[in-house]
């Protein structure tokens, strides 16, 4: 079964043949809404909508503990994560998708690990390459067979939100080598990583980053969800073709 996490413009996927829901609860506590089961294209699908399903959690807010444990407990085959971002690079402008292959994390005072307890010995993981480089294969095949054009690799940084950056702080990004800029990556990446899940994001560009392209004094807040809408059905696009390949 594959699972997919939806984020901004998209808290439900109108492909899915929906089943049932289910609400789960993990010792994280709650995911951000029940589970969604159903198929797309004959296979098996779980969804969770990552700001809930009425879109109410901000990034800083959701328990990604509680999410990512409950799809773990399902051995799903892949995770698939929806995110959007503010583009940086100059190739990542509204409406572009990208399926990114590193993470910067300026994130803070969030649960961010499974291994913190301090009665089990001091656990580590590798994180070299953050994604899932073969989940991250499969997207991009998927996306060549759906003809839909997709950016392979870039650097995301994950910022606290759930305000948007100043164009200091762009500018200061953009240094380090961040090429695209979100709330959700982290700590979302690392903890699929700790559970050992094959997880990949694939991102749309919703806006120029604060600063950047025509945002040079606002990030005009009202356009980012018009793109995000028109950029979604490519990405749906793509996972409807990436059920094919999915394996399952
Ligand atoms: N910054 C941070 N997160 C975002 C942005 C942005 O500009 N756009 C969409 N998510």
């Amino acid at each position: 079964m594959l699972a997919i996490i939806g984020g901004s413009g998209m808290t439900q996927l109108s492909c899915l043949e929906i089943s049932r829901r289910e609400v789960i609860r993990t010792p994280y506590g709650e995911p951000s809404g029940p589970l969604t089961f159903g198929k797309i294209n004959h296979h098996d699908i779980v969804f969770l909508a990552r700001h809930g399903l009425g879109h109410t959690i901000p990034p800083h807010a959701v328990n990604y503990r509680a999410n990512l444990w409950a799809l773990h407990s399902l051995k799903p085959t892949r995770v698939i994560a929806v995110a959007s971002v503010g583009g940086i690079r100059a190739d990542l402008t509204p409406g572009r998708v990208v399926v990114p292959d590193q993470i910067i994390d300026y994130t803070y005072s969030r649960k961010f690990t499974y291994f913190e307890d301090k009665e089990k010995p001091v656990t580590h993981i590798d994180f070299t390459l953050p994604y899932c480089m073969v989940t991250r294969g499969i997207l991009l095949d998927a996306a060549k067979q759906a003809n839909e054009e997709v950016i392979d690799g870039g650097v995301y940084g994950a910022t606290q939100g759930p305000r948007l950056e100043t164009a200091a702080e762009i500018n200061r990004l953009e240094g380090d080598g961040v090429d695209m800029v979100g709330m959700t990556g982290m700590p979302e990446t690392a903890l699929a990583r700790e559970l050992g899940l094959h997880y990949a994001t694939i991102a749309v560009v919703a806006n120029y980053a604060a600063g950047r392209g025509t945002n040079v004094y606002a990030i005009p807040l009202k356009e980012i969800y018009v793109v995000l809408e028109q950029a979604m059905v490519g990405v749906r696009n793509i996972l409807q073709h990436l059920v094919n390949c999915n394996g399952d």
